[in-house]
């Protein structure tokens, strides 16, 4: 597998290559990292992933610091996993000083952690369009983890033409239930434990849905006792949106997405699940 660190060089070695699917990451490579790699030799000739810790998506008080980072361990994963490329850029190399541009997406970024994390879409929208723009990939892979950040993708793919095809890949989770993410590493014991009523709060909405429910209210609000019975969560936001417009809904119909984000002590944590009525009745 080449490791590459520098645009230029990316560009020559892709110069003559056809069919790419590129894998955006932040790196700390887990399982749901690797299904998008697997996804993309499906279809791919090349794979190439990139991993960069994007300082434009991070808030001031977010944790951009101390994002986990461990890139030997990464490019060995991704290596096993079958990727043919690692791109992993300096900061510098992505945002030399004088860089003015930034790709705003609206409408889709209003809600959910949009609207708790000002500029975070900007700053996503940003670097993946750098990152089309360097690959020209046929295809990008992300993860329906986060689901929002498919949404707004794929809408900054069809307003500004990027000849791309997106494809969105299946949530991994650990075999009880918690979405891998790479900031699970920050939880204690004691919060990876309550950290489980995300996907079980999801399943029981599912359940309470699949039996007629249809009021938008009533779900979020059971939602919201399941998880408010975990002392050491503090719900961000539980809601429910047309999926993948994220618009309020009066009543449950057609594609709509249930969207948690919630905090564990310093540790804030999203999880979803996207459902349409037709699978229901
Ligand atoms: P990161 O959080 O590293 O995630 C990289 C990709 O892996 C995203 O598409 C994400 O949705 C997917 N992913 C993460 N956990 C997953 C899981 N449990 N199951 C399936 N897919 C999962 O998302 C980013 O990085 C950044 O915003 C990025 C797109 C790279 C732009 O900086």
């Amino acid at each position: 597998m080449k490791i590459v660190h520098d645009i230029k060089s990316l560009r020559e070695f892709l110069q003559d290559k056809k069919n790419i699917g590129l894998v955006p990451t932040m790196g700390y490579l887990h399982e749901g990292h690797l299904s998008l790699v697997n996804e993309a030799k499906k279809i791919s000739e090349h794979v190439v992933m990139s991993i960069f810790v994007n300082p434009l998506q991070f808030g001031p008080n977010e944790d951009f610091d101390r994002y986990p980072r461990d890139f030997d361990r990464d490019c060995q994963m991704a290596q096993d996993a079958g990727a043919d490329v690692v791109f992993a850029p300096s900061v510098s190399e992505m945002y030399p000083d004088k860089s003015f541009t930034t790709v705003h997406v609206s409408s889709v970024t209003e809600r959910l952690c949009g609207a708790s994390r000002p500029g975070h879409f900007d700053g996503v929208a940003t670097v993946v369009s750098k990152l089309f723009h360097i690959v020209q990939p046929t295809y990008a892979f992300f993860g329906l983890k986060d689901a929002q950040q498919v949404a707004v993708i794929q809408q900054m793919v069809n307003d500004l033409n990027f000849p791309v095809k997106i494809i969105p890949c299946p949530i991994i989770r650990e075999k009880d239930g918690l979405a891998l993410s790479s900031r699970n590493v920050y939880l204690s014991p004691e919060e990876r434990e309550q950290a489980l009523v995300l996907s079980q709060s999801l399943k029981e909405a599912r359940r309470f849905i699949e039996e007629g429910e249809r009021d938008i209210r009533a779900v979020i609000n059971h939602i919201r006792s399941l998880i408010g019975s975990k002392p050491l969560a503090e719900i961000e936001y539980v809601e429910v949106l047309s999926y993948p417009s994220l618009q309020t809904l009066k009543r449950l119909e057609g594609r709509f997405i249930i969207a948690l984000a919630v905090k564990f002590g310093k540790t804030r944590l999203i999880d979803n699940l996207i459902m349409s009525l037709q699978e229901v009745s």
